[in-house]
């Protein structure tokens, strides 16, 4: 590819809201702006089946490319649409005032939460985090998703830069776990105002204004049940076949994406406890290997009859045995008539197989590697 084209890091509003949120395997965004730019032109429609935090459909939709993502995820959800559809720092601000005010209703509630909130957080970020949780309609509002995502990325992390008693911000520790480790430290949550807190932040975000993107939106739904849906959208005249499939798939056996963001779901109407994750279920690690081999090459099969014969697909995956040796298949399979082209990555900060390698992964645990399918 070529020669990156950088921005001031923080030089513009679409760079300002690149960065939400916190994501695992999240794309950087140079990398996606540059694929965009070099193999599609304006107007191309762009296409993630496994869109994350939608780094490739922001990248595309600030570009003028039309783009759409699906993403099994609510936080990938709520990070993507809150910066594909932005609203003006004054609704949000506005919106932040009226969680303010209900706030003190939550009073008695907080006190009734798990002790590992009471150590996490000081009791008035307790009853704003509460207000959120029942009043943000993320789903339906823009308004409400912005401030959300908002909130979400200061929900944990260093203590001083987020709403938290210290914490990782990518990941949420098991709840156990946690309390354990902030009293032997003795470690107490932070006294912070939340509303002074989170409007700095907002402000900060809105110097620049708001980007301006394309028609782009993420999905929150299954692949597998919403490409279909794409397809017939193609068949019936209304979605212009995509020119470029970027995209990064889950990796086989190496992170949960819903127990490690259990209390970013919490936030979002999820449980208190991250039990609930622990299992199988919502694909879990990924770590059944011929389930994952399914998933990756039925997602490809019907990502087929929404691509241009001549689009290019652009695929991120892990070095690691299985998961290469998985997803080449599932492309080679679907995609016989496409040359692969293999770059190696070098290990970028915040891969998903840095984050969550752990002592003894395999030897090719080190690197990613990107799959590119161009015609022959
Ligand atoms: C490596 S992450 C993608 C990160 C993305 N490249 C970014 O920049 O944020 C893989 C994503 O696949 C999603 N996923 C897993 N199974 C899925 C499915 N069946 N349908 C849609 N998304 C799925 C996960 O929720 C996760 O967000």
């Amino acid at each position: 590819m070529n020669e990156p084209k950088l921005a001031p890091k923080y030089g513009t509003a679409a760079a300002r809201w690149a960065g939400i949120g916190p994501y695992y395997g999240m794309f950087p965004t140079a990398f996606t702006d540059r694929a965009v730019d070099e193999y599609t032109r304006p107007g191309d429609t762009v296409i993630d089946p496994f869109a994350g935090r939608g780094a490739a459909i922001f990248s595309a939709a600030t570009a003028g490319r039309p783009a759409v993502g699906i993403d099994i995820n609510p936080l990938g959800y709520v990070y993507s649409n809150a910066k594909l559809k932005p609203v003006g720092y004054k609704a949000v601000i506005d919106r932040l005032g009226l969680l303010a005010e209900a706030a003190g209703q939550y009073r008695a509630i907080a006190e009734t939460l798990p002790e590992f909130f009471h150590y996490c957080y000081s009791p008035p970020v307790r009853e704003f985090l509460l207000a959120a949780r029942t009043h943000l309609n993320w789903r339906r509002s823009n308004t409400d998703r912005v401030l959300m995502a908002l909130i979400l990325i200061s929900l944990h992390g260093k203590q001083g830069s987020a709403l938290s008693n210290q914490m990782r911000q990518s990941t949420a520790m098991a709840p156990n776990y946690s309390v354990r480790w902030w009293q032997e430290k003795g470690l107490t949550p932070p006294e912070i105002d939340p509303v002074t807190f989170l409007a700095k932040r907002i402000s900060w975000r809105y110097v620049h204004g708001a980007p301006q993107t394309s028609n782009a939106v993420v999905y929150l739904n299954d692949s597998l049940q919403y490409l279909p849906r794409l397809a017939r959208e193609v068949r019936e005249g209304k979605r212009d076949k995509a020119k470029l499939l970027i995209t990064s798939p889950p990796y086989h056996n190496v992170t949960n994406y819903y127990y490690d963001q259990w209390l970013r779901l919490w936030l979002l109407g999820g449980p208190e406890y991250p039990d609930t994750y622990a299992s199988n279920c919502y694909g879990g690690k990924f770590s059944n290997q011929y389930q994952y081999r399914q998933l990756l090459e039925q997602a490809f099969a019907k990502c087929k009859p929404v691509l241009a014969d001549d689009a290019i697909i652009y695929v991120r995956t892990d070095q690691r045995e299985s998961t290469y040796r998985n997803t080449k298949a599932a492309l080679e399979v679907n995609f016989p008539e496409k040359r692969i082209t293999e770059i190696p990555r070098p290990m970028p900060p915040q891969s998903q197989t840095k984050a969550y390698s752990r002592g003894g992964a395999p030897k090719r645990a080190n690197c990613e590697i990107d799959l590119l399918l161009t015609a022959r």
